[in-house]
């Protein structure tokens, strides 16, 4: 990381502070304000983190005004249309796309981590049936950390890189688990002759009675969904990762961190909630009442897979998805869905309308991925954990990057007090 020539100047209370910016390689320029406390006594204030760059990261670039998504420089859609899954694990994971050799190899490792501790499978037994596939996730993951004690130290490099392919192996298998218990079916052991996609439906949908065939042009869309969610640079969950690695836990404790954080409506909850939303709204005629309520400031109903932090542009994964959901539906012979068709209808009417527009509010990922997850035949409670497996490379990669960063330091915010000031305490009888 190297220091721009330029720099920044605050004035205030007629002191003048110099603070150093840095130059990214792609991105706005940044202001260092790490020594402005010591220096000056002040702090900044910035909720949400809406102009404070956390980190410095070289996995992914998003530029929100055009709708670009690079991970480590190549665009997301040429990875969704030309790699796949496990490729783009291994770039975001090394840096590098890899050769034949490594492919093959990598694709070996994490194969060979695809089962669970055989005792793991009591655990799931201790939830109740009805207990949402994420609780139950969360619950998993972070008791891997009770069963994978070769893999805890985060000072070890060798550790780090068996607990990253253990996460990557074992989340699908932890998924479908999740899913076979809701629904009262036996669990089914992951299959190494299929590839990561094809694996993890083999395990949702086959049963033991029947033998299950993997379709090709299901598991294509899959892979390509696991792809698209595979990283999105400082989100709420990766920051989530980050901020609870950065005290030493255990890299299986920080991921449930991160399954908790992206289950909420407004992150990767978004994709159920969108599903359920078109369902709620049922049909085309009905799309100006909903509109009308997401404009409407006294209620707190949002279009559900519309707007982003980052996006002020379409986000590049919803229009490959959006190609995809019409290429998957039709091939499996549901085109006519009528979710489908008001999905399209929201999304027109959302396009042109001035509210949309001003706010500069564009359809998400989770807007079209809940209406493929359906058509393959997932249930709504399912699209999150898929989001969950698909980002563990994410929250992965950002993890190993930043236990192997120098500038490293527990995150530690501060805060703008508004509260009482010092005042003395009040027996409970004088109150
Ligand atoms: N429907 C209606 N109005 C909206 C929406 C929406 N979906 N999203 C934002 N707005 C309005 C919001 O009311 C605000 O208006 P005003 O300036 O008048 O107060 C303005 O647009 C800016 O919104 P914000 O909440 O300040 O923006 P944010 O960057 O804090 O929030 C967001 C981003 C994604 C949480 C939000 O757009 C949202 O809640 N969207 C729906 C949930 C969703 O689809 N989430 C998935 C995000 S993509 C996948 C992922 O990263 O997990």
């Amino acid at each position: 990381m190297t220091t721009s020539s330029k720099t920044a100047t605050l004035s205030f209370d007629g002191k003048t502070i110099e603070l150093p910016m840095f130059t990214p390689t792609a991105g706005p320029d940044v202001i260092d304000i790490r020594k402005l406390y010591g220096q000056a006594g002040v702090f900044t204030y910035d909720p949400g983190f809406t102009s404070t760059a956390s980190c410095d990261s070289t996995i992914t670039y998003i530029d929100g005004d055009e709708g670009i998504l690079l991970h480590r420089g190549y665009p997301i859609d040429q990875l969704a249309s030309k790699s796949h899954f496990l490729e783009v694990c291994y770039l975001l994971l090394y840096g590098e796309l890899p050769s034949s050799a490594e492919l093959e190899d990598f694709e070996t490792r994490v194969t060979r981590h695809t089962m669970i501790h055989e005792q793991m499978h009591n655990f799931f037994r201790g939830f109740r049936r009805d207990a949402h596939p994420m609780a139950t996730m969360v619950g998993v993951v972070g008791a891997m950390s009770a069963f994978y004690h070769d893999s805890l130290d985060v000072n070890d490099p060798w550790q780090r890189e068996v607990a990253s392919i253990r996460l990557i192996a074992k989340m699908p298998t932890i998924a479908a688990m999740a899913y076979k218990y809701s629904i009262g079916q036996p669990f089914v052991y992951p299959r190494n002759d299929l590839d990561y996609a094809a694996n993890f439906l083999h395990m949702c949908f086959s049963v033991p009675a029947e033998t299950y065939h993997v379709n090709p042009i299901v598991s294509r869309a899959m892979d390509r969904i696991l792809t698209l969610h595979a990283d999105h640079e400082q989100n709420a969950s990766t920051s989530t990762v980050r901020l609870a690695s950065s005290s030493g836990a255990n890299p299986f404790a920080c991921i449930a961190a991160g399954i908790a954080c992206l289950w909420g409506p407004a992150h990767g909850g978004a994709n159920q909630a969108c599903l359920e939303m078109l369902r709620e709204i049922g049909s085309v005629d009905r799309i100006p009442e909903f509109i009308e309520r997401a404009k409407d400031k006294n209620d707190p109903f949002r279009l559900m897979g519309f707007g982003h932090r980052v996006y002020k542009n379409t986000d590049p994964r919803a229009k490959v998805l959006k190609q995809s959901a019409d290429e998957v539906l039709e091939l499996l012979g549901v085109h006519d869905n009528p979710l489908l068709q008001v999905a399209k209808e929201l999304e027109h009417v959302a396009l042109n309308d001035p509210y949309f527009i001003e706010k500069k509010l564009f359809p998400n990922v989770d807007f079209y991925s809940g209406i493929i997850l359906e058509a393959m035949g997932f249930p709504t409670s399912m699209f999150t954990p898929i989001f969950a497996l698909s980002r563990t490379v994410g929250w992965v990669s950002q993890w190993k990057e930043m236990i192997g960063d120098p500038q490293m330091k527990i995150g530690r915010p501060r805060q703008l007090y508004m509260g009482e000031t010092t005042r003395d305490y009040v027996d409970i009888e004088n109150r």
